[in-house]
This record gives C-alpha cells, sequence and structure tokens, in this order.
C-alpha cells in the first residue's frame, strides 16, 4: 500500500474536518456531505465566508510572489490545506524556479492529495511533512533535510492560527519556528477575526464548536502579538482583502481575517 492510500483509510467523514470545509468554500471536490454540511451552515450565519476564504487564498498568492520577487527562496508552508491551484509553489516557482518548498499539514486528505503539490518545476524543490503545527522541533528537523536555515525562509501560517488556541500553544509555536530562522526570514500569517462582524463570526464559531472545531478569532492587537520583533511590510496588518489588493471580483470591504507579512530585522538598512 501506498503512502497515499494509507493516508486515504484514515480520513474520518463521520465529522467534518477544516481542509475540507475550506475546500467546500472555494468550489473544491474533495469534500464530504458532513463538510458539505457545515459549510451551507456556516453559509446561512454568514453568505460573505465563500468570500472570505477566496480573499484569503488571494492574499496567501500576493505575499508569496511578493516575497519570490524580494528574493526570499525558501518557503515553509504550515496548514497548506488541500491543493487548489494556483498553490503555492507554482507562486513561488513561476517568480523563482529554484525556489524550494516544504508543505505540511496534519491532515490525512491533504497527505492523500499530496502528489499535487509535489509537481514543480526542474530547479526547484517541494517537499510534503505529515506533521502537526503544535509540534514545530518535528517541522524544523524535517525541513532542515531540503531547507537551509542559514539562509532566509518565509514561514506561511496561512489561515492557521484560528485553529491552535493560546492555551494549545500558538505562541509558542510561532516563536519557535521564528527563532529557528535566519535574519531576513519573513512570517506570511492570516487568521480569523471578530472585528469586523462580530455577531456572524460568533455565529459561525458555534456552529464549528458543534462540529467539533474549535475555532478562535483574536482582535488585532492579538494578532500583532505574533509579530513582536518582526518589521512589518506595508500596509501592517489589514483584512486580507485589504493587503496590496490587486483586483477585488468578490467586490470591496473587509473579510474576517486579518493578514500581514513581517520581516526579521538584518541588522542592515531594508
Ligand atoms: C483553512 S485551511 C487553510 C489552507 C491554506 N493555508 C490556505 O489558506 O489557503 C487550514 C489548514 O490547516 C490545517 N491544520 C489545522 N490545524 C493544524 C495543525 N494543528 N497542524 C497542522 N495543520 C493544521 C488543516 O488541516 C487545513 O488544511
Amino acid at each position: 500500500m501506498t503512502g497515499t492510500e494509507a493516508a486515504a483509510q484514515h480520513i474520518d467523514t463521520s465529522r467534518p474536518h477544516p481542509a475540507r470545509v475550506y475546500d467546500w468554500f472555494l468550489g473544491g471536490k474533495d469534500n464530504y456531505p458532513v463538510d458539505e454540511e457545515l459549510g451551507r451552515r456556516i453559509h446561512a450565519i454568514d453568505a460573505g465566508a465563500g468570500r472570505a476564504a477566496r480573499a484569503n487564498r488571494a492574499f496567501m498568492r500576493r505575499a508569496v510572489r511578493t516575497l519570490a520577487e524580494d528574493g526570499v527562496r525558501q518557503f515553509l508552508d504550515i496548514g497548506t490545506g488541500i491543493p487548489t491551484e494556483p498553490n503555492l509553489h507554482q507562486i513561488a516557482q513561476s517568480a523563482a524556479p529554484d525556489a524550494r518548498v516544504v508543505y505540511v499539514d496534519n491532515d490525512p486528505i491533504v497527505l492523500a492529495h499530496a502528489n499535487a503539490l509535489l509537481r514543480g518545476t526542474p530547479e526547484g524543490v517541494t517537499e510534503y511533512v505529515q506533521a502537526d503545527a503544535r509540534d514545530p522541533g518535528t517541522i524544523l528537523e524535517r525541513a532542515a533535510a531540503v531547507m537551509d536555515f542559514g539562509r532566509p525562509v518565509a514561514l506561511s501560517l496561512v489561515a492557521l492560527l484560528h485553529f491552535v488556541a493560546d492555551e494549545d500553544g500558538a505562541h509558542d509555536l510561532v516563536a519557535t519556528l521564528l527563532a529557528a530562522l535566519a535574519p531576513g526570514s519573513c512570517l506570511v500569517l492570516s487568521t480569523m477575526t471578530a472585528d469586523f462582524e462580530p455577531e456572524n463570526v460568533r455565529r459561525g464559531i458555534a456552529a464549528y464548536a458543534a462540529g467539533g472545531v474549535t475555532l478562535v478569532a483574536r482582535s488585532r492587537d492579538e494578532v500583532g502579538t505574533f509579530f513582536e520583533g518582526l518589521d512589518l511590510l506595508p500596509p501592517g496588518i489589514t483584512s486580507v482583502s485589504d493587503w496590496r489588493p490587486e483586483d477585488r471580483p468578490d467586490g470591496d470591504g473587509p473579510v474576517s481575517l486579518y493578514g500581514a507579512v513581517g520581516r526579521k530585522p538584518t541588522g542592515r538598512p531594508a
């Protein structure tokens, strides 16, 4: 049996999983009735939830392209999700064909689809690690096999940390990962907030909780604490839809996820 087949055997279709609900919101096919049911319940509470998922994905694309064009050649993406084209390595490698990308997720459905994440440029590298974000030591050890931690790395935690509560180690895992990275490394982060639509978000969190999924909303100041010691790239911490927007196919206005990019100081003038 291949690793992919083994992973497929561990897919639990009796309860919703974040990666699959997100896939449903993005119009994907890798979800189950239980995920669709929760997606529809969230949509009934907040008709803008699909727009938020698409805006989040677009933020990831803009942030990764910005960093690749700025010279970053290594990307550690934790909480990758089910492949959705273009995937992070496709963005990074279209700007820098030699970019090295390590994907990490703890959901067996992502592992089952990891082949799509491993088709990169001949010059570059893509690797997949099945691991939990709350175990940063294992992630760093596995990533070190293909990455040079003496050179800058873009650490991407996009729509991940709202699944990790503070008491579950959210700050420790970010601090541990950043501590291992060289000056010039960057943190690309997006996470849910109730700052814009408190009632919808409160009801959405309750619907996820009823499905067995814990979600945490964070204020702008709370999101800022993940960037302590980093220099925020303009425009700082904004709704993901307002971070260097290009086109807005879904219309204007904030969505309920903050996004930002911060860089570890190099000691040299920027
Ligand atoms: C909403 S999806 C985001 C996917 C992608 N980063 C994006 O923003 O388009 C969240 C992903 O985080 C993963 N995830 C949640 N908790 C995790 C954990 N503790 N360790 C690793 N991955 C986790 C889920 O399996 C899911 O694939």
